[in-house]
């Protein structure tokens, strides 16, 4: 479904409404490993232009809607165990890039203890059990644990946009895409592109049982990853991007249900039973996540929503390359 003019303006009224009355929230998923960047530091620290981190260009969404706007959205910033303290003294050193300081909150993710591929418990340099983040699933339950989600209910937040930190053509403040949920009643909405190249490494919704769901690229044959209509374009036409808003009512209604783990092998550093640290070359341990999109079945009413992938989605994994020239692209085009 497309929207007229007309629409797309009311929407945009009611989103501007919302926004001006404090009512949208911003989680940014900081938590990640970002190991296949290979940038030592958390991935929102990465310069991707100079003297310009990934975390400004996020904070910079926020200045613009202050200007237009006149009011500070509150940003929720979910980080890892490890890379907490990094994180918090980069913004220190940056001066929160400017933005009202107590509107950047911080939260530290849960975590799970990771094992050997034959089952045992590995232990790190300290002598701790090894443990991992659990995934950017795991996002609203540490919310709940770290009274993040209190402090959202406490100032009549409505809307939370789980975003991710990687992603530097995102929207943060989109009225549209609040106004859309706002008048259509949905208790969650997900950006989404339509997909083009097969072998993207993205995740794609489908329907199971007349439900929303996602399959992760991981776990999806390549040839239904590759499958084609007559028409030509892909089966599987879009792709979960991860930035997807949920009502704050909805999350409460959420924390009830558990949802899986998906487990990936990586290579984890470890300390051996003589004392020695071991860096594996090759996998040597399960890792257990929880991804977000498991709780998509579960809601009642939930939405996705197409953006243009030139002016929203180009994230960093393994290259920053590609994501650099399309946000001076996206930029200039502006
Ligand atoms: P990815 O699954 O792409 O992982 O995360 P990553 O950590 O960025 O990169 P790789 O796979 O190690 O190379 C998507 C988003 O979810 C966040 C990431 O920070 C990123 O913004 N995330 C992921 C968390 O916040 N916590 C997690 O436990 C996992």
């Amino acid at each position: 479904q497309s929207f007229s003019d007309e629409e797309l303006k009311e929407y945009e009224r009611i989103g501007e409404e919302e926004i001006k009355k404090g009512k949208l929230a911003v989680v940014t998923l900081a938590g990640g490993q970002g190991t296949r960047l290979g940038h030592n530091g958390p991935k929102g620290t990465y310069e991707l232009l100079p003297n310009l981190s990934l975390f400004e260009i996020l904070c910079n969404n926020f200045k613009n809607a202050y200007s237009k706007y006149e009011c500070y959205i509150t940003w929720y910033i979910m980080t890892s165990k490890d890379n907490y303290s990094q994180t918090v003294s980069f913004f220190e050193e940056k001066n929160y890039f400017n933005y009202q300081k107590e509107n950047i909150v911080f939260f530290i993710q849960e975590d799970v203890p990771e094992n050997t591929l034959d089952g045992k418990l590995l232990v790190d340099e300290n002598e701790n059990i090894k443990r991992g983040a659990n995934g950017h699933g795991g996002v609203f339950t540490s919310m709940q644990s770290t009274g993040i989600l209190k402090d959202a209910q406490q100032k009549e937040i409505d809307w939370i946009y789980v975003t991710p930190v990687d992603n530097p053509l995102i929207e943060l403040v989109d009225p549209v895409f609040i106004g859309v949920a706002k008048k259509e009643n949905y208790n969650a909405i997900g950006k989404t592109i339509v997909r083009k190249n097969p072998s993207q490494k993205q995740g794609v919704f489908c329907l199971k049982n007349n439900k929303l769901n996602v399959m992760e690229y991981t776990e999806i044959p390549k040839e239904l990853m590759e499958k084609e209509n007559p028409d030509g374009s892909l089966y599987f036409k879009y792709a979960h991007i991860n930035c997807n808003m949920f009502s704050i009512n909805i999350i409460d209604k959420l924390l009830q249900i558990d949802i899986p783990y998906h487990i990936a092998s990586k290579k984890c550093t470890f300390m051996d039973l003589n004392g020695n640290i071991v860096v594996p070359t090759k996998p040597n341990s399960y890792k257990y996540e929880k991804f977000i999109f498991d709780y998509f079945p579960h809601i009642s009413k939930i939405g996705i929503y197409v953006v243009d992938r030139k002016y929203e989605y180009e994230p960093i994994k393994d290259n920053a390359e590609k994501a650099r020239n399309a946000y001076i692209k996206k930029w200039r085009l502006k």
